[in-house]
């Protein structure tokens, strides 16, 4: 295995920091490495695997659409897209969609709709409000959007027209809309922000912010959607319906694909040349992405996901008497967060030589994204492991 770092080490851009583990093979919630060892996966690919690893319904479908068709680019249809966008449009309740390859994709032309809809139906409006300490992605328009300058100082000038207010402070968010606003964007969880749920008040705040000052509400469902937080979105929990969604993550199961939805009144004003890509999914995603799709819906793992979820909240609160290294729980559905005492970045290197992978999302703050259908067997195996090694921190 050490050969395989030095070549990754030779030929990879050091743009992120990796854990020593060269995986090789992967099924349901576990994952083995190049040197035998066998790890309890609680992070799912960052949220991608929702129905674990190579699930054979879904290594079927992308193995059958393989050898049918896989790419014709977006001047033309294929089925299988048309099949996906209608199953979205009837889980959300919107009404169009856009295909692309990444949830920042899905960000990006989130942006350019909510701009060229402020322009032509807004009275030439373009600002968009984000919140601090949220994440949208890493290209340049998302990473505009993503309110964390230390994602942006390296990368400076940002594109114009952002602006931040906090997270769940309505009164800031009043103040920040301008006379440019066209949209407010928002995750429902902050995720890669340390895993903050939005509060009620402040959402329905949010979306009366938006009707008073004819405002487009986008969420940014990217890690939170496809029942990840216990139902198939994370604005179900309100009932707070936005005018423009993204999502992408859970959707194509590992196989690169985004989705935009919006209503028909704001998807209207694009027309022929505004945006595209020529992938943009492609017949293998939109595969996968039907099968996920009915995996999530034939074993109701959002619903699965808000139970599982409410025990393991309740467990770690439990643990909390006797591990006072944990400081608060929090989350949805199986979005979770331990708040430390001590740094989380140790505590998760620890999990992962002990065979379980998860993450430290914050400086103090370990982040669980199992997969939502992941065997009883299989969590208690890496909640045996998690406990060992806060209990060694407990010292
Ligand atoms: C809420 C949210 N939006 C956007 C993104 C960017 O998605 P991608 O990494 O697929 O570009 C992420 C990734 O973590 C995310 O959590």
């Amino acid at each position: 295995m050490n050969d395989l770092f030095t070549r990754a080490e030779k030929v990879l851009m050091n743009n992120v920091r990796r854990y020593p583990a060269v995986f090789t093979r992967a099924e349901g919630s576990r994952v083995y490495d190049a040197a035998g060892r066998e790890y309890i996966d609680f992070l799912s690919g960052i949220a991608v695997q929702a129905v674990g690893h190579s699930h054979p319904r879904i290594t079927a479908a992308i193995r059958q659409q393989a050898e049918k068709i896989i790419h014709v680019s977006n001047l033309y249809y294929l089925e299988e897209q048309i099949d996906l966008a209608e199953k979205l449009v009837a889980l959300s309740g919107l009404d169009r969609v856009f295909f692309c390859n990444s949830g920042a994709e899905a960000n990006e032309a989130a942006i350019k709709l909510a701009r060229k809809y402020g322009r032509h139906q807004l009275g030439g409006k373009y600002e968009i409000v984000s919140a601090i300490h949220s994440f949208h992605g890493r290209t340049l328009g998302a990473l505009a959007a993503t309110g964390q300058p230390k994602y942006q100082e390296n990368f400076a000038p940002m594109p114009a027209g952002f602006r931040y207010a906090p997270f769940n402070d309505l009164a800031a968010w009043e103040a920040a809309v301008s006379d440019h606003t066209c949209a407010l964007l928002l995750e429902p969880v902050q995720g890669e922000g340390g895993v903050h749920p939005v509060s009620r008040e402040f959402l329905e705040g949010i979306a009366a912010l938006c009707r008073k000052h004819r405002l487009l509400l986008i969420l940014d469902e990217v890690q939170t959607g496809l029942g990840r937080t216990g139902k198939y979105f994370a604005w179900e929990h309100f009932g707070i319906k936005p005018d423009i969604l993204t999502t992408a993550k859970a959707l194509g199961a590992g196989v690169p694909l985004g989705a935009l939805l919006a209503t028909e009144k704001v998807a209207s004003v694009l027309a022929p040349g505004d945006h595209s890509t020529t992938v943009g999914g492609g017949g293998i995603a939109f595969a996968a992405g039907l099968e996920v799709l009915r995996l999530l819906e034939e074993e109701n793992l959002p619903a699965r996901a808000a139970r599982l979820g409410a025990e393991l909240k309740t467990l770690f609160q439990s643990w909390q008497q006797e591990l006072p290294v944990i400081k608060a729980v929090r989350g949805w559905g199986l979005m979770l967060a331990l708040e430390l005492t001590v740094p989380a970045g140790p505590v998760a290197q620890q999990c992962f030589e002990n065979g379980l992978l998860i993450n430290a999302v914050s400086p103090t703050a370990l982040r669980l994204l199992p997969a939502l259908n992941i065997e009883h067997k299989d969590l208690e195996v890496g909640l045996s492991i998690l406990k060992a090694v806060l209990k060694e921190f407990e010292k």
